[in-house]
């Protein structure tokens, strides 16, 4: 059950803790927000432990390549935290950011002419992977400078590290997840150590820090899963739910309705990131009940964002209800997530282009989602147009 928190019905009314398969499920929007304002007693440092205990014969195959996952960003409650966090915030300014939008509304509109081509001719298409699978992964390897050659290995690198760390496993699969993932992070170490100031420039900044190799490819690593995976599923569970949201297509399309609110309405509803870890440095009480010292805590995020609390029409899609924004789709707090601006500009560039076309598409197949614990992770949305 809780690799597939996302079709857990919600009861709405309901808050507090709950202990499932060893981990404390926290729902209710003031108490995950409680815990995570409160860095002292519920530390990130395992947000990236491997859901499944890495075996023996998967950990030689990681140290056979040199991998090795300091704290890093997500999973850092020690002082280096904020320095590394303001070497990455620094590339994801709002104004940096605005300057990649034209490229992208382009490159989508580019995108756009073959795909409806092909529909018109009568044919399915998979928006999946037309549209949100790798476009995140190009505008985040504009935005932090990466070259070709790493980017072009991302994509089955941060699917099998997704799993690898959060999915339940055998040990084949294991084995073989820890292989690809210790392969490209290799390669990623092999980077920093060579690549040339004008590429990358986060990496020279850090090293003048005092950041060493294993920190800055730790990093890196990390952003590379962060920085488009989350994205790219948005885009199609969005796409998805806005194809049977027809008042809002049309209002989206007239302009009657703003791109910004559809996709802050979207994270309450459909976000990627279902559930976020915390542990607990000390015995301490939550919602009524006593969790004790390293204890891992679940916080059900998704839940958050449909709690009556917040919205007055937690199941309905209505873009600018009061409370649509207070959705924790992107966590809170110190570790809130670093891209959340860079994600909500890729999200309204998609809606606003791609409604004409959302809204004369019927759905033939819906998008399937793996056993994870935090991640979606849809992996198709075929459609083809109304006849
Ligand atoms: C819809 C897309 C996204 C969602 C739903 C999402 C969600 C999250 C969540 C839940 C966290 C943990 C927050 C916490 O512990 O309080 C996080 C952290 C983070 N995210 Fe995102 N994220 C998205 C996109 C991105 C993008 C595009 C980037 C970078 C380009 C990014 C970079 C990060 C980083 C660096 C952190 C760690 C921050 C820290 O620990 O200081 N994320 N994200």
């Amino acid at each position: 059950m809780l690799f597939r928190m996302w079709e857990k019905p919600v009861d709405c009314g309901h808050a507090g803790v709950t202990l499932t398969d060893g981990h404390w499920v926290v729902h209710g929007h003031n108490l995950i927000r409680t815990v995570l304002a409160d860095l002292v007693t519920f530390r990130p440092d395992n947000a990236l432990d491997a859901v499944t205990p890495i075996s023996a014969a998967a950990l030689r195959l990681l140290a056979d390549h040199g991998f090795r996952l300091p704290a890093t960003l997500a999973n850092n409650g020690t002082s280096s935290h904020e320095a590394l966090r303001a070497l990455v915030t620094q590339e994801l300014q709002p104004a940096r950011i605005a300057q990649h939008r034209g490229w992208l509304t382009g490159i989508l509109r580019r995108r756009l002419i073959p795909l409806t081509r092909s529909l018109r001719a009568g044919r399915r298409a998979d928006l999946h992977a037309a549209i949100s699978h790798d476009l995140p992964l190009a505008i985040l390897a504009r935005v932090m400078a990466l070259p070709d050659d790493i980017a072009r290995g991302v994509k089955e690198f941060s699917a099998a590290a997704l799993e690898l760390f959060w999915a339940p496993l055998d040990a084949a699969r294991q084995n073989q997840l820890a292989e690809l993932v210790g392969t490209y992070h290799a390669q990623l170490r092999r980077f920093v150590r060579t690549a040339r100031p004008t590429m990358f420039p986060l990496r020279e900044r850090a090293f003048a820090q005092g950041f060493s190799e294993d920190e800055v490819t730790a990093a890196l690593f990390f952003l590379l899963i962060a920085g488009q995976e989350t994205t790219s599923q948005f885009l199609t569970l969005l796409m998805h739910r806005l194809m049977s949201e027809t008042t809002i297509l049309n209002g989206l399309i007239d302009g009657s309705i703003s791109a910004t609110e559809v996709v802050e309405e979207g994270l309450r509803l459909e976000s990627p990131v279902v559930t976020w870890r915390r542990v607990t440095t000390r015995e301490v009480q939550l919602g009524g009940t006593l969790l004790p010292p390293g204890a891992s805590v679940l916080l059900w995020l998704a839940h958050a964002g449909r709690d009556d609390a917040v919205v007055a029409q937690p199941e309905e899609f209505m873009p600018g209800q009061p409370g649509s924004r207070r959705h924790l789709a992107f966590g809170a707090g110190a570790h809130r997530c670093a891209g959340a601006q860079l994600a909500r500009m890729e999200a309204c560039v998609v809606v606003t282009e791609v409604a004409p076309l959302l809204r004369r598409c019927t759905v033939i197949q819906p998008p399937w989602c793996p056993d994870n614990l935090s991640f979606r992770a849809p992996n198709a949305l075929m459609v083809q147009l109304f006849r």
